[in-house]
């Protein structure tokens, strides 16, 4: 058994046991009822499962919960699905998302929706240039399936975003605005 304590959407959780083999993708679903996170493949294949792990450097990244033990993440904060909407309001991603009816079953949503957050949060330090946005969405939801095929459907709702506010996640350049 091993103490874990953490913090998820801005709340800490623990310290609690848990078995050292627990996955924390089991953590999420299973102790805490938080079935945001999706199980799929179980493969580290499909990024289904994926939670945005903040770096105490100001970065985030995301990374898989099925093969990875609950254990591994002691002390630090990640986000989840369930951390996006703020006052029972979703946030510009999810209403893209909804907008661009970007997801059929919605099973691959939270893995892409935290992906693309993590994309949305590194543009507003990092601007690309209009010219290179649809290169840098789609190398940045790279990795996540989705088998009911919406690549397309989520790439527009991303870039939808990001176009909303070209002052905020791209260069300023002549015909961004
Ligand atoms: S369920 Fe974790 S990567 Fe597929
Ligand atoms: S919407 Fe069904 S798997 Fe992506």
């Amino acid at each position: 058994m091993t103490t874990l304590s953490l913090t998820i959407n801005g709340r800490a959780y623990g310290p609690v046991q848990v078995r050292d083999n627990l996955s924390m993708n089991d953590f999420l679903r299973e102790h805490l009822g938080m079935t945001g996170t999706k199980f799929g493949c179980g493969a580290a294949q499909c990024l289904s499962c994926a939670v945005i792990v903040d770096d105490a450097d100001g970065t985030s990244h995301t990374t898989p919960t099925c093969v990875v033990s609950a254990a591994s993440f002691n002390g630090k904060a990640i986000r989840t699905v369930e951390g996006h909407a703020a006052n029972g309001e979703l946030s510009p991603l999810q209403k893209a998302f909804v907008e661009h009816f970007a997801f059929q079953c919605g099973y691959c949503t939270p893995g892409f929706l935290n992906e693309a957050q993590v994309l949305l949060e590194r543009l507003a330090k990092k601007p690309v240039a209009r010219v290179d946005l649809e290169k840098t969405v789609t190398e940045a939801l790279d990795g996540h399936l989705c088998r009911c095929t919406g690549y397309i459907k989520y790439h527009e709702a991303v870039r939808a975003v990001i176009l909303a506010e070209p002052g905020r996640y791209l260069l300023a350049q002549a015909g961004n605005g």
